[in-house]
């Protein structure tokens, strides 16, 4: 029997590990399905799942964010990890690590960065930095404080990733590709509505959100959000309101810039329709 994973085997901010047991019973609904589009890849956990629990289906994992090189290089990672034990062993749990030790972390990992061309950041944040805090770059790891949080034991992914299909484009590419079939079902997990997405480079608007709901109608989908987007608050909504549409079209639109500091920048608007 191969191993079913409910977590990602690699850290991955957003996975739906909380989701799996649930998930499995939702694949139990859909037996005539042959084919799963995972949209947000991700770490990859639905494909997963769905694969070890319908060997028989097509499972197509969008890696966007170039998941599987982190999975590829798990072994040159654990060792990393052996190493960061032997560097830590003076620096007691949890605790900071000082500044001379911290040089020599920062200089094993360029030299390693150099040498191979690459480096799991994001899983080193998860022994080295304050919980929930991820680099993805030395430079970034640079910036951080470093506390002694190092794992115990290495990672694996044996086997994680066997059997499906795995695509990297953005999701209207793939989707594309399957829209026109009726055994197909989407696995819509997309980025959060936020102005920081956390360990993945980019920034999603409302109408980025919004446009991946074209992609639910006319499909069977699995849909994820948090109640962070309001999105399923906004779609109750239209739902009751069809005949509103946009009550700003022929208005006219003046802002105004407003800075509540350094970093936080917002714009007044004053909409106005008198004609
Ligand atoms: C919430 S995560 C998905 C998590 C995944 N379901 C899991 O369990 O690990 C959203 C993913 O969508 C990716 N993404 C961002 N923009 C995308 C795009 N235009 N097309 C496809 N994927 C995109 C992000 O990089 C991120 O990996």
């Amino acid at each position: 029997m191969k191993k079913e994973y409910l977590s990602a085997p690699l850290p991955f901010v957003g996975q739906k590990r909380m989701f799996a047991k649930e998930y499995i019973k939702v694949l139990g609904e859909v037996k005539d399905a042959k084919v799963f589009v995972d949209l947000f890849g991700g770490s990859g956990l639905l494909s997963h799942i769905t694969k070890r629990q319908r060997p028989d289906a097509t499972v197509v994992y969008n890696d966007f964010d170039n998941y599987r090189r982190r999975i590829e290089n798990i072994g040159r990672t654990n060792t990393m990890l052996d190493r960061l034990r032997d560097i830590l062993v003076s620096v007691p749990r949890l605790k900071i690590v000082p500044k001379p030790i911290r040089e020599r972390i920062l200089d094993m990992m360029a030299e390693e960065e150099a040498e191979t061309g690459f480096v799991d950041y994001i899983t080193l944040s998860t022994s080295l930095l304050f919980s929930m805090k991820y680099a993805t770059t030395l430079e970034e790891m640079r910036k951080h404080t470093m506390y002694n949080r190092i794992r115990r034991s290495g990672y694996d992914a044996n086997g994680y990733l066997d059997g499906i299909v795995v695509e990297s484009c953005d999701y209207r590419e793939l989707f594309e590709k399957y829209r026109d079939r009726d055994d197909v079902v989407f696995l819509v997990d997309p980025p959060y509505l936020s102005t920081d997405a956390g360990t993945y480079n980019m920034y999603w608007k409302l109408s980025d959100y919004l446009d991946v709901l074209t992609v639910l109608v006319g499909h069977r989908y699995v849909y994820f959000t948090s109640d962070k987007s309001s999105i399923v608050e906004l779609c109750d909504w239209l739902g009751k309101n069809k005949e509103i549409g946009n009550p700003f079209i022929g208005a006219t639109r003046k802002e105004f810039n407003a800075s509540m500091n350094y970093n936080s920048h917002y714009t007044d608007m004053m909409l106005y329709n008198v004609a």
